[in-house]
Parts: C-alpha cells; structure tokens; sequence
C-alpha cells in the first residue's frame, strides 16, 4: 500500500515538473483549430498572463517580438501579425494554408515558454464533375470522371451513383488522390446520374450530376399482339402488334411478313380486318445505328375462319345438341 502511494506521488510530481519545465503551466489554445484560409485566429494564453516581453515564432521563423509597449512584426508577417501587448495573445489574419504549424511563445518576463499547432485548410469552392462522353459501348468501353474544384486543400471525396456511394471494386477504380472515377467495362445500368462529394475539415461541396450515355443493343426484344401473347386470332379481326427492344439510341424497327419486308417501320405493325391468308410469320427487326448490331424477334400467327361462320356451325348443331340433352334427361328419370 505504502510503496504504491509513494510511486503515485512520485509520478504526480514528476508529471508537475515536466509540465513546468515545459511550458510554465501556461498552454496556447487557438480561437479556431483547424483555421480557414483568408480567415483569422488569435493564439491566446491560457490562464491568462501579463507577458512584459516576449516573441512569438512558427517553426524556426521568429513572427513578432515585444518589449512593454513596442511590438516588430517580421518581414514575412508583415500586416498580418500583431500580439495584444497586455495578454501576449498572437492574432493573425489573411491565414493561408501555409500559415499551419506549430507556433511557440516565448516569454522572458515572466519566464515561459508554451505551444500550439493548427492547420489552415482552404474552403472548398466550385466542385465541377466532367466525363468522357462520345461513343461509349456496353461491354467495351470505360467512363473516365474528373472531380475538380478551383480551390479546397485537404481534399478527400466520395462517388455516388444516384444515391448509392460507388464502391471500388474489378471494374470500378479511383486514382490521382480519389479525383478520377474510372468505371471499366461499362453496362447500361452504369447510367448514373453520377456525383462528387468533396470535403475537408473545414468545408465540404457536391459537384453537378453527370449521366453516363452507354450504347448498348437491340436486344431483349418483345412482341404483343393485341396487348397479349395470344397468336390465334379470328378472320376479320383487326391486330396491333407491337414491338420493343432495349437499345440506346432507340433500336430502329421494320416489319416482315414471311421473311418479306412489308411496307411498315416503328414499333407498331397494324393490321386491319385480317384474313386466313395473313397466316404466318411475323418479324420485328431491330437495328442501332451506333452499336451497328441487329437484333429481331418471330410470332406465328393463326387466322382461322371467322367468327361468323363458326357462329353458323353451332347454330346447325344445335338441334342435335338440344335432342341429345333430352336424351339425357329421359334416361336419367328411368
Ligand atoms: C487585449 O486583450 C484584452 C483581454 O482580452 C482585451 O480587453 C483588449 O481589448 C485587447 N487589446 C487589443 C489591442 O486587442
Ligand atoms: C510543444 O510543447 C510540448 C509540451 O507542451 C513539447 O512536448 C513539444 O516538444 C513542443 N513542440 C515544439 C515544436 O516546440
Ligand atoms: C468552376 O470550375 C470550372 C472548371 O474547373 C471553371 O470552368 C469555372 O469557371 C469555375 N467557376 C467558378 C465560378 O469558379
Ligand atoms: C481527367 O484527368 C485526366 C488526368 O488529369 C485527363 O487525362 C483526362 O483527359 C481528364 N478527363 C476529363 C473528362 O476531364
Ligand atoms: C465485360 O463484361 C461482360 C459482362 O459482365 C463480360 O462478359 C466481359 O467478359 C467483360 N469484358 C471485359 C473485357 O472484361
Ligand atoms: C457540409 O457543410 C455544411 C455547412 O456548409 C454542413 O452543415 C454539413 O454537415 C457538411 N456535410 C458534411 C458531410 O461534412
Ligand atoms: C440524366 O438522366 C435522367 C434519367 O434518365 C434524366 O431525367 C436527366 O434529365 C438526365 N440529365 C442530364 C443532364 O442529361
Ligand atoms: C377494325 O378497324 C376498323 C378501322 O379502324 C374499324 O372500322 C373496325 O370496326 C375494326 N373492327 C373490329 C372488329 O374492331
Ligand atoms: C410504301 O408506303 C409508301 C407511303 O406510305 C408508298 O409511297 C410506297 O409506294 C409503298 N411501297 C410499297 C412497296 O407498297
Ligand atoms: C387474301 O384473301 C383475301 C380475301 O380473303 C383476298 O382479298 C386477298 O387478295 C388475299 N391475299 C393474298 C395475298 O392472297
Ligand atoms: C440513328 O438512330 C437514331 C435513333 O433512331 C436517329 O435519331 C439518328 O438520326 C440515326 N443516325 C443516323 C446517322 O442514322
Ligand atoms: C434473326 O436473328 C437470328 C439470330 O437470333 C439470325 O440468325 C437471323 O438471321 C435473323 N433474321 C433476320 C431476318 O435478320
């Protein structure tokens, strides 16, 4: 018990001493820690000391020294530097980056010496996103994104994809300090909108959005006829097929009828008060003029008679039909 009081007692001594050598009991605490470029911070004392003479300086250089009521600002500091005469506090003002540091005082009455470190970042201004945009290709092409900013220090970013934080990874690579997205093999769901945060410990800003134009298709085509998957249709009828592909920039479209063209382009094909002879094969043909690839898609279509004369069939059946369920209801009551 003894001998771990005495241990205590030693080292709260020790930890006395060494805070006096040091600094006098006497610490600087800045205004504003980290400071921003073109801004202002005032390096006080703290508890407060009336410092008859002394200096300031940061790093090896000397700032300002002081004696009663004269003060000289060093050449480099030169209207940007000024100790407040009865509180040794340093202010300086127009800060820029290369301001941070550790700035010593010094006092020689009364005696003391004491330190503090700030940083200066500059605000960051104008994040700007740009892409490399002309004739990308789904499956071969990679987007290269730039994020600038006219001024900032300490820049560190973050990507986002819509509103999902871009993760690196095979096909996704930052370089240049986190500046450049690079997006590798790219797919059509690489679209984006893509952004850039920008942030230091003194300011943060988002660039403007930057879609990504990927070329990709035609393919994973579709066909309707009347709205359905029906093929079997009735003579007389009138069908709207319709035809899709995912293609960008839209897939252009042209028909054919039994492997002939017909005189018909878009994604609709209408036919009006068809025929048992307009049975067949039907194709929507799909070209992109930019990826130079083709694509298409076949339905068999069925006309059959009429309705109108299946309609007269029944009608001939029905006196069998009707004798018949007779039949039926006289055997059930036997
Ligand atoms: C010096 O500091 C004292 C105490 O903070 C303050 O009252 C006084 O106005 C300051 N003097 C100058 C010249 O800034
Ligand atoms: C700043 O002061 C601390 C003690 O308060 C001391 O350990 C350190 O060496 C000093 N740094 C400089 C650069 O003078
Ligand atoms: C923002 O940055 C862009 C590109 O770096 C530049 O063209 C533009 O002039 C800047 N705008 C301002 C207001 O600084
Ligand atoms: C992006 O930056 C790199 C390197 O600084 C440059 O080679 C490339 O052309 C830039 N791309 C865009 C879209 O600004
Ligand atoms: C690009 O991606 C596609 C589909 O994910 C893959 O089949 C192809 O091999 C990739 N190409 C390269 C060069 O990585
Ligand atoms: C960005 O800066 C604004 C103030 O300018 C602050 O309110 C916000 O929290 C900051 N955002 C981040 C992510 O640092
Ligand atoms: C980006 O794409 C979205 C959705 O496709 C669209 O609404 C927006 O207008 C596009 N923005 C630009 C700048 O092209
Ligand atoms: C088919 O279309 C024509 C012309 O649009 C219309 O006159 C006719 O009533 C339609 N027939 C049917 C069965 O909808
Ligand atoms: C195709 O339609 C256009 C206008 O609709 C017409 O001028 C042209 O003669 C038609 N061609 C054939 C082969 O029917
Ligand atoms: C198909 O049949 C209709 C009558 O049902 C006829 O008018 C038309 O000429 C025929 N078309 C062909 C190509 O045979
Ligand atoms: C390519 O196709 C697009 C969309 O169909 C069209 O707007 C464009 O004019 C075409 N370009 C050429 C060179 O044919
Ligand atoms: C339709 O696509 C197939 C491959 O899917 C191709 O073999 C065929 O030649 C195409 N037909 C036409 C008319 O382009």
């Amino acid at each position: 018990m003894e001998d771990k009081s005495e241990a205590t007692l030693g080292l709260f001594l020790l930890i006395m001493l060494q805070g006096f050598l040091s600094s006098g009991g006497v610490e600087v605490r800045p205004s504003i820690n980290p400071a921003v470029a073109g801004g202002t911070v005032t390096l006080s004392l703290f508890p407060s000391e009336n410092i008859k003479s002394g200096s300031w300086s940061v790093g090896q250089s000397p700032v300002v020294t002081w004696q009663g009521t004269y003060q000289a600002v060093f050449p480099s500091h030169t209207g940007r530097a000024s100790v407040n005469i009865s509180t040794g506090a340093l202010t300086l003002t127009s800060l820029t980056v290369a301001d941070s540091g550790v700035y010593e005082v010094l006092g020689t009455d009364p005696q003391l010496k004491a330190n503090a470190s700030i940083t200066v970042e500059e605000s960051i201004s104008n994040v700007t996103l740009s892409v490399t945009q002309t004739g990308l290709l789904e499956f071969q092409s990679s987007a290269l994104m730039n994020c600038s900013v006219s001024a900032g220090s300490s820049l560190s970013y973050v990507w986002t994809n819509g509103s999902s934080v871009v993760k690196v990874g095979d096909r996704v690579q930052l370089s240049n300090g986190g500046s450049t997205l690079s997006v590798l093999n790219l797919t059509r769901f690489d679209s984006g909108p893509f952004r850039c945060s920008v942030s230091n410990p003194v300011s943060n800003g988002t660039s403007n959005p930057e879609n990504v134009t990927v070329n990709y298709g035609p393919d994973n085509m579709a066909l309707t006829v009347n709205g359905e998957g029906t093929t079997a249709f009735t003579a007389g009828s009138n069908l709207t097929m319709l035809c899709s592909a995912e293609s960008n920039p839209a897939a252009q479209l042209q028909w054919a009828f039994k492997g002939e063209l017909v005189n018909s382009t878009g994604t609709r094909l209408q036919l009006i008060h068809v025929s048992e002879n307009q049975t067949g094969t039907y194709t929507c043909l799909a070209f992109n003029n930019n990826t130079s690839k083709y694509s298409n898609i076949t339905r068999t279509i069925t006309i059959s008679k009429s309705g109108a004369d299946q309609q007269a069939v029944n009608v001939a059946l029905l006196p069998l039909m009707l004798l018949s369920s007779k039949l039926i209801f006289f055997s059930t009551n036997t």
